[in-house]
């Protein structure tokens, strides 16, 4: 075969190869389950009237799916010795994840009008954009197409950030699965403008970090006062508590960001995180767009596509 038809050759398939996220799509449910965004979108729009942090528990739960093995419902899976699934749900980052009720919810929902069709790394991912927009943010097309692995990760929950990371901790952290460590890190944190953190995430700030507002420190001395309940829960977002919105970043700017790890971002001498912080601080507009492009590159980390895993019946098992 002439070499220039070879390089052709190679060229063909490494297109249609390469890069597993090629065969995400956010019409990937159009012939199989065409409902799939009302059908999440009203049981979230219901559930938010109970629950005004559904959206921000969601979120927070598609983030730690996808920091470990890629965005593949492996946080989901309980439990079970018979298929030896040891679940990621019993570490220190994912027991205060409170989504698992409301994915059950969304799932039974898809099942009824289309079974066995939608993922539950989908139901992660398009919950999270809904949740997103009811809280006044911005609203996207979510590439969907991703199926549910039939193993966890138990180990891999330590790539998760914890608030005790260091800058460069973080910024590793991002690195290591693929993520870009200034703007997707600057830009994911900002979904901490919504949902609430406990006392014990922060509460070694009150009175010591030189980074923290000496009066915002007061406030959050009293309500996690020393040897008190450190599952006492307080907003992540001090000026705008339920509201996506750009005021995550102002905060920083006052030094009233609640974790260190967020106000890390702005107070590093020298990081380059700083001037995306003022960008983000100074237009909404700017944060979103780069936001849903974040989402997206959050979304895209190594999914399983084609053949590979599969479409669980029930988010919590393997079928
Ligand atoms: C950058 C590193 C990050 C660290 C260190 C971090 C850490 C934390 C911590 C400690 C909490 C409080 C948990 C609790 O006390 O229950 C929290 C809550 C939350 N995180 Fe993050 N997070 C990070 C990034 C992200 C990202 C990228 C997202 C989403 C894109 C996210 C979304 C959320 C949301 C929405 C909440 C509130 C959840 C609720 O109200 O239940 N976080 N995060």
């Amino acid at each position: 075969m002439p070499s220039f038809q070879m390089t052709a050759i190679v060229l063909l398939l490494s297109v249609m190869l390469g890069g597993s996220n090629a065969q995400l799509s956010p019409t990937f449910y159009s012939n199989t389950c065409s409902d799939v965004v009302s059908i999440v979108r009203g049981v979230l729009e219901q559930a938010v009237q109970n629950d005004i942090r559904v959206g921000a528990k969601i979120i927070r739960a598609h983030f730690h799916d996808c920091m470990v093995n890629g965005c593949d419902g492996s946080l989901l899976l309980d439990d079970d010795a018979a298929n030896g699934i040891v679940s990621e749900k019993d570490t220190p980052p994912n027991e205060t994840i409170e989504a698992f009720q409301i994915v059950d919810d969304i799932k039974t929902a898809l099942e009824n009008s289309c079974p066995g069709v939608v993922s539950c790394a989908d139901i992660l991912a398009l919950g999270s954009q809904i949740g997103v927009s009811l809280a006044g943010g911005p609203t996207w097309q979510v590439p969907l197409g991703r199926r549910d692995s039939r193993t966890a990760n138990q180990a891999g929950t330590s790539g998760i950030p914890s608030p005790l990371d260091d800058f460069d901790e973080l910024q590793r952290k991002f690195r290591d699965v693929g993520l870009d460590d200034s703007t997707d890190l600057v830009a994911l944190s900002g979904a901490h403008t919504f949902g609430r953190a406990r006392c014990s995430t922060f509460s070694h700030r009150i009175g010591t970090d030189t980074t923290l507002d000496p009066t915002f420190s007061q406030v959050l001395g009293q309500i996690c006062p020393e040897g008190g309940n450190g599952d006492v829960l307080t907003n992540l977002d001090s000026s705008t508590a339920d509201d996506f919105d750009n005021n995550y970043y102002t905060n920083l700017q006052n030094n009233r960001g609640l974790l260190q790890t967020d106000q890390s971002l702005f107070s590093t001498a020298g990081a380059n995180t700083v001037s995306i912080v003022n960008r983000f601080a100074n237009s909404q507009t700017d944060f979103f767009d780069t936001f849903v492009q974040s989402m997206i590159n959050l979304g895209n980390l190594s999914p399983l596509t084609g053949n590979n895993g599969e479409i669980r019946a029930n988010c919590r098992r393997i079928n």
